[in-house]
């Protein structure tokens, strides 16, 4: 589907710039005239110098957020390939959360990403796929990625996909989903990588949203030594929807997978007959370049719409300073390309700076051991690494010698992503893996903001704080909101909801199909300010610390997920009348999800295979990931008069804190709260 559903000027100058009608595009181009008192390009002085950034941050950071149009205009002109230069730097309306940058500019990502390091180092590996097993790994040069992209690019076109189409991508970690993600951007399509780990619900949920008229899929995906039907999920999502009118799929395993006639193409059969050239698209710096789902706090996941060239910029300006990279660098970002971190940090970040970005199929950080990490630093000598917490906290439970053994000395950046990172976890990272020398940089940031926000200054910088992202980037301004009076905190040793002031030009633009809900749930609960869903401290020397969501979104493993997706699947066993879902604090997840659940009285299957029922509904409709580490079968759970659960009060008892649950006098019937706290007690000892 074309973008057509949102009445915004947004979606309406998206819409009319990947018209093919010149007319059209040149009303929606009249706009920039409406903002001549801007900075425009032509009164942009060189960008600053970036070269000693770790010497002169400070006063950086400062003229980033005093003349952002100077900063990151001329930034822009100096680091992007454009085919035009833009005329106007920004158009932002913190009080609307209407942002628009580089306004009249066009380019193209895939070009930005890929032919300008294909014309200078055709040969240095862009891709290095580190396959399952251990040394199974497969380069792809600069030079090879540009032809898998057109080659892919055209395939698209073939199947009838054109500037302005959604495209889903349900691919295992590998250089052809990678490549089908730039062959989108090349030809102006809007990919939206639906993580391959999701269950069949959710992609269909997706795919109807965006309206995707194709899927790219693979005939398994292969993780820890498990193949994973791929192929299969794909089928049981687009059964009986008629969007679909193809389905690519790649052959990791070459598996016997059934293929719908007239629907379904094997994507490298496709490749061997497409022209290995294709001329980019001459996209707009405000069309659209992809749409990624993300929980929210209420209601089904929101597509989160991101545009071309201000999310290009932001993403590799940060990636090259946040991880002090320079080109031809080797670089490993093991996030899955299927989240926000494979996008801006395994894609367009480092490509667009022309570095090696390692692609991590496993997943896991312990297969087939829990030296895996370190050893694949060794062989491939990588400079910059950057995972999760869960993943860190994982790996400290096993003996040092995994990490000893292996030679690090190339490492120099270690990055952290998608939770907070505990001291201890924070310490062991940093001495052991890090030698006590690199520098570790807890990374804060969002699907949102499309790039990090709050980080520790880039390497050079000695001081460090365990645990906490301390400062933020250029283009950003914290502020924290009493979250009772609404204002703003003065000062030090305070708390409270993390909101930005400025905004960098890599922020979603909007929700996709619901600008208003895009502007109600982050621009309406703090005016003026982007509210960003977490709660901050801001510490005695004015670092900033995270301290949690302040809604319903839990962070399992470092995934974002909604209560609500998991008990909307729950409710869809048989014997389950109602679940509410919450997360608690696991040792190793960060995070891990408690159901509370009631069931029919009639069940007669017991307590056991109803769980075990529970969790598998939840794997396949959700994803593995979702499926609750702990369940409680209650009589009833605790519930405002208007019905609504009091997940406050679960989150409580699922935390050990059943002293705290506050306020229960909205509770319709409070009578039910103990009977809960004693069951829980009995399943859950504390020691355990
Ligand atoms: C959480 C992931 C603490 C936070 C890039 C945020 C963090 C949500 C950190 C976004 C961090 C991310 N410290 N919490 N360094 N990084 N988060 O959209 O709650 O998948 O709002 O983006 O993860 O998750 P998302």
């Amino acid at each position: 589907m074309m973008f057509s559903r949102s009445s915004s000027r947004f979606f309406q100058c998206a819409r009319a710039n990947s018209s093919r009608n010149p007319l059209q595009r040149q009303q929606c181009n009249t706009h920039i005239g409406q903002w001549r008192d801007r900075v425009s390009v032509s009164d942009l002085k060189p960008a600053p110098r970036l070269a000693s950034v770790s010497s002169n941050w400070k006063e950086l950071h400062a003229e980033s957020l005093r003349d952002p149009e100077q900063f990151f205009g001329s930034l822009a002109l100096e680091r992007l390939k454009w085919q035009e230069k833009f005329q106007v730097v920004r158009n932002v309306d913190m009080n609307k959360g209407h942002l628009e940058w580089f306004l009249g500019g066009k380019l193209n990502v895939s070009e930005n990403c890929v032919d300008r390091h294909a014309n200078s180092h055709p040969d240095r590996p862009a891709l290095v796929w580190e396959k399952d097993e251990p040394g199974d790994t497969e380069i792809v040069t600069y030079q090879q990625l540009l032809e898998m992209v057109c080659k892919i690019a055209n395939v698209l076109k073939e199947f009838n996909v054109h500037r302005g189409d959604v495209v889903a991508i349900y691919m295992p970690v590998s250089p052809m989903a990678v490549a089908t993600m730039l062959a989108c951007a090349r030809i102006g399509a809007v990919h939206s990588v639906i993580f391959a780990g999701f269950g069949a619900d959710s992609i269909r949920s997706r795919i109807t949203d965006a309206g995707a008229k194709v899927v790219v899929t693979a005939d398994q995906g292969v993780r820890a030594g498990k193949t994973i039907n791929l192929k299969q999920t794909v089928d049981r999502a687009v059964d009986g929807l008629s969007l679909i009118e193809t389905v690519l799929v790649m052959q990791r395993t070459k598996a016997d997978v059934p293929m719908k006639h007239g629907r379904d193409v094997f994507l490298d059969e496709a490749m061997l007959n497409a022209l290995p050239w294709c001329m980019p698209e001459v996209m707009n710096s405000e069309d659209p370049l992809f749409i990624l789902y993300t929980s929210g706090s209420t209601g089904p996941p929101k597509g989160l719409l991101h545009t071309q060239a201000g999310y290009l910029l932001y993403a590799g300006l940060t990636h090259q300073y946040v991880f002090d990279c320079s080109p031809g660098d080797m670089y490993a970002c093991v996030a899955d390309i299927g989240w926000i971190t494979g996008h801006s940090y395994v894609v367009y970040g480092p490509l667009s700076n022309g570095v090696s970005t390692v692609l991590y199929e496993p997943g896991v950080p312990t297969y087939p051991d829990p030296g895996r990490y370190w050893e694949m630093v060794e062989r491939l000598r990588i400079k910059q690494f950057y995972t999760a917490p869960t993943a860190i906290r994982m790996l400290m439970t096993s003996s040092d010698t995994y990490v000893t053994k292996y030679n690090r000395s190339t490492l120099r950046t270690l990055g952290s992503v998608g939770e907070p990172i505990n001291a201890k976890a924070w310490q062991w990272y940093h001495d052991l893996p890090g030698e006590q020398r690199c520098a570790v940089v807890d990374t804060w940031w969002q699907t949102e903001t499309g790039g990090i926000s709050l980080t520790p200054r880039p390497a050079g910088d000695t001081f460090l704080k365990p645990g906490m992202p301390m400062r933020s980037f250029f283009g950003v301004e914290p502020v924290l909101v009493d979250p009772e009076s609404g204002q703003p905190l003065e000062g030090n040793n305070v708390n409270g909801h993390l909101c930005l002031s400025q905004v960098p030009p890599g922020m979603a633009r909007t929700i996709y199909g619901s600008h208003q809900k895009y502007q109600d749930t982050y621009w309406n609960v703090h005016p003026g300010l982007y509210f960003s869903g977490d709660e901050a401290r801001r510490d005695s020397d004015g670092h900033y610390e995270m301290m949690g969501r302040v809604d319903d979104v839990m962070n399992p493993k470092g995934h974002r997920l909604e209560s609500a997706e998991v008990e909307d699947a729950l409710v869809n066993v048989p014997a389950v009348v109602e679940a509410g879902v919450v997360g608690y604090p696991h040792p190793q997840f960060g995070e891990g999800i408690y159901a509370f659940v009631v069931v029919k009285e009639q069940t007669s299957e017991s307590d056991e295979s109803v769980i075990q029922d529970m969790r598998q509904v939840v794997r396949q409709r959700v994803g593995g990931f979702a499926a609750p580490d702990r369940t409680l079968i209650v009589k009833a759970l605790p519930k405002v008069r208007s019905g609504k659960i009091m997940r406050r009060v679960l989150r409580k008892i699922a935390a050990d804190i059943s002293g705290e649950v506050g306020d229960t006098s909205t509770c319709a019937d409070s009578s039910v709260i103990d009977p809960i706290i004693e069951l829980h007690e009995k399943k859950f000892p504390k020691s355990k």
